[in-house]
């Protein structure tokens, strides 16, 4: 028996129970819970690196806001599907003054998260033309929303980015939407797991290909300014967030709370749709919803029958938390920056023991440091080094879930470790070092 930090025999039959045919197919939840059981077992603290859960505090005008509104009887009272002009009006502002880009306060729509914005786009997007299938998503990406398109009986193309950076971005995109069964191109900025950026000529490329093929960009912004290289969070003052919608009209963008306000646990982001998007008129909608304009087909048909609209209180919590942020008297980047130091550090710690970085470079810049980086050790598969590494107590989840296709590589995020445990994952990364070398 080999001598590991975490007692083998124990890690070797709990993951031998778990029923997991390969712990590089497990999905987040399921190695979450994994380590959960080996924890409690073994009375070791892993090194938590699967989940993407922001580790800080909720952003206290959001608490404050919404505790508010409760003592004000919002939880009796449904809230408007289309959202609480509050809401809207500081999203609209929010888009401008962090993106400079125009967009209505009508367009701008409270969903239970980006998580049920995707759904519900999907569920909307997919049936505008009966001719036409489904998304394009630009991988690597989290993989849920594929779950999504799949649960919804979606059909969808997907590719990995990593070799088609820059220029090369154009006919690889193009040779899917010659096809003309494309509705939709989806991708994260920054990118989850890989944390690339796309530059202004790629954002560009992308729009132009949404022109010229009629094809929606749902640009997710779920670690909004989180690019720490630059300071996009002064309001009304560039540079700020890049994005497609500079590029063009056809985009649907992202917003969530859960990381740039800490929020996740009360599941409220936004979608902001431009006017064009809003307006279309597709004949194939009619199919499904009452209305063949895109903009009243998803929110009184898709959001409608999903949720009713998303929590009342919550919305009042988000108005506070963007209005705090529009009017300069929070910065959220303050507030979340503590992630790319983290990274920093963590890269070091990894590199220096026989790690490498997989997504290493924005064209011929060094990514950024913020919530996820992806690393490999050489010679062993994402499937091997994920599991290797959990009888070092250390947890990751595998690249090759997220559409990558590096067959060597796990995804790491910033958020839930401590800066106390550093010297323990490095430590327990030099022991597994000396190990494999
Ligand atoms: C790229 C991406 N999109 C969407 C989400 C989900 O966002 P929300 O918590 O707003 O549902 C996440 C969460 O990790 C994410 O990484």
């Amino acid at each position: 028996m080999k001598y590991v930090p975490i007692d083998y025999a124990t890690v070797k039959s709990i993951y031998e129970k778990s029923g997991l045919s390969s712990i590089g197919q497990a999905s987040i939840r399921e190695v979450k819970k994994l380590i959960g059981q080996i924890e409690e077992a073994t009375g070791e603290e892993f090194v938590k690196m699967e989940m993407g859960i922001p580790g800080l505090p909720a952003m206290q005008t959001g608490v404050d806001a919404q505790i508010e509104a409760l003592q004000h009887g919002v939880a009796a009272l449904y809230p408007d599907i289309q959202g609480i002009p509050e809401l809207k009006n500081e999203t609209s502002r929010f888009i401008k003054l962090f993106l400079n880009v125009d967009v209505a306060p009508e367009s701008c729509i409270p969903t239970v998260g980006s998580m049920m914005a995707g759904m519900a786009i999907f569920m909307t997007v997919n049936r505008m033309y009966p001719d036409r299938e489904g998304t394009l998503f630009i991988d690597p990406c989290f993989p849920v929303q594929k779950q999504q398109c799949k649960i919804l009986g979606h059909t969808y193309e997907s590719f990995d980015v990593y070799n088609y950076r820059g220029d090369k971005l154009r006919e690889k995109i193009e040779s899917y939407l010659k096809t003309g069964k494309i509705t939709s191109i989806l991708y994260s900025n920054p990118n989850n797991p890989a944390w690339f950026c796309f530059t202004e000529d790629e954002l560009k490329i992308i729009g132009e290909l949404a022109d010229k093929y009629d094809v929606i960009v749902i640009e997710d912004l779920a670690y909004f300014g989180m690019d720490f290289r630059k300071d996009y969070s002064k309001p009304g003052v560039p540079p700020y967030q890049p994005t497609v919608a500079k590029y063009t009209k056809n985009f649907i963008l992202f917003i969530s709370s859960s990381k740039i306000f800490s929020y996740a646990g009360e599941r409220i982001g936004s979608m902001v749709i431009s006017e064009k998007v809003w307006n279309t008129r597709a004949p194939g909608l009619k199919r499904y919803f009452s209305s063949d304009i895109l903009g009243n087909a998803l929110v009184f048909g898709s959001i409608y029958a999903l949720s009713s609209g998303t929590s009342h209180s919550a919305q009042y919590a988000l108005a506070a938390m963007m209005k705090a942020v529009n009017d300069g008297e929070v910065n959220y980047r303050d507030q979340v920056i503590i992630y790319g130091e983290k990274a920093k550090v963590m890269k070091k710690i990894f590199t220096d023991n026989g790690f490498k970085i997989v997504y290493d470079k924005d064209l011929d810049e060094p990514i950024a440091d913020g919530f996820y980086f992806t690393v490999s050790y050489p010679g062993m598969t994402s499937d091997e080094l994920l599991e290797e590494l959990l009888y070092y107590g250390v947890s990751a989840i595998s690249l090759s879930i997220t559409g990558s296709e590096h067959t060597e590589g796990l995804r790491a995020c910033t958020s839930l470790i401590r800066p106390d445990q550093f010297p323990v994952l490095e430590e327990r990364l030099k022991r597994f070092h000396e190990d494999h070398k």
